[in-house]
């Protein structure tokens, strides 16, 4: 065994932890998602083909594990960890359309638009995303309607114009240029680490937690999506389609503003693990509970998918 190999999946309880959650949010994404019916049917198919049958399920966890610190009930939990999903489905979707990253291949398979057709994935993505709130609003996702009106506008920031799609166009306008590592890092904070930061802090949102948990777990969310995109950076870099499952090398070749392209792949790779570190240092007070959460931080940046 390669020294690489010892590091390739994530320990043994992560690993059994993650394959729970994803088997658990894949049937409530099932029974969430639209049925294919109607004349319709075509949109609802495309974001079926977009949501269900793979990913990691990392935000996902991230819901499941921040929610069980706090004994919130699982059925509740999942919806918000499937509406996370929905929501990261659609992201994807666009990101893969010709005019931005222009990808054939996402999670093993065809991407929405070359599977049917980019007017299908533009709308695949809309429906996802508004599907996504209208799950958090729901009455079954709380009781409580103020959690789920906290719900509601904390995944609303992450993913908006100071959020997943201000981070979106600040990538699509750095292409071809020199930014600082502070600059990406501000890019990458927006694009993927908001909607991560906000898994994490869903479960307190949900756990009607203090507001200095809720604090810790959003700097843990924050830290691990940072660590996060650096180690995406760097698959990209040194990768293979094959284990990813989409295709790689790309970022170089479309001069994306990556902290690879800043920093190299060694200084890359020692800045996600210093973040990793960093994550974990914020939950310290939770104790043994989170133990799973620690080892979540540790597993993002030795994955190889
Ligand atoms: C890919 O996210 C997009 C980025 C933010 C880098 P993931 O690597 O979590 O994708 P899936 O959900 O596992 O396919
Ligand atoms: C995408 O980042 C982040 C999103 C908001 C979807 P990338 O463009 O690096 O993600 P991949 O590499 O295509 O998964
Ligand atoms: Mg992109
Ligand atoms: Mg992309
Ligand atoms: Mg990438």
């Amino acid at each position: 065994m390669t020294d690489a190999a010892v590091h390739d999946d994530p320990a043994p309880d992560l690993a059994a932890a993650l394959a729970g959650v994803a088997a658990e949010v894949e049937t409530a994404l099932d029974v969430l998602l639209p049925a294919v019916e109607g004349a319709e049917g075509r949109l609802c198919a495309a974001m079926r083909h977009a949501t269900l049958g793979g990913g990691k399920r990392m935000r996902a966890f991230l819901v499941m594990e921040t929610a069980a610190l706090f004994g919130v009930d699982r059925t509740c939990s999942v919806r918000v960890a499937a509406a996370v999903e929905m929501l990261h489905a659609y992201s994807l979707v666009h990101d893969d359309l010709p005019a931005m990253d222009n990808d054939d291949l996402r999670r093993g398979k065809p991407t929405v638009h070359k599977a049917f057709d980019e007017a299908t994935a533009i709308l695949a993505g809309d429906a996802l995303q508004t599907r996504a709130f209208e799950i958090l609003a729901e009455p079954d996702t709380h009781s409580n309607p103020e959690a789920r009106a906290e719900l509601v506008l904390a995944l609303a920031h992450a993913a908006g114009a100071r959020g997943m799609c201000g981070g979106q166009m600040i990538d699509m306008q750095a292409e071809g240029q020199t930014l600082t590592a502070e600059a990406v890092g501000r890019l990458q904070a927006l694009k993927t680490g908001r909607l991560i930061q906000f898994s994490a802090e869903a479960g307190a949102i949900l756990g009607r937690a203090p507001a200095h948990q809720r604090q810790l777990l959003a700097a843990y969310g924050r830290d691990v999506g940072a660590a996060f995109q650096i180690a995406d950076d760097v698959l990209d870099a040194v990768g293979t389609a094959e284990e990813a499952g989409k295709a790689v090398g790309k970022d170089a070749a479309a001069g994306k503003a990556t902290m690879v392209a800043v920093l190299g792949v060694e200084r890359a790779r020692a800045q996600a693990e210093a973040l990793s570190g960093q994550a974990a240092t914020h939950i310290h007070s939770f104790g043994d509970q989170a133990a799973l959460l620690r080892q979540l931080a540790a597993f993002v940046v030795s994955r190889r998918k």
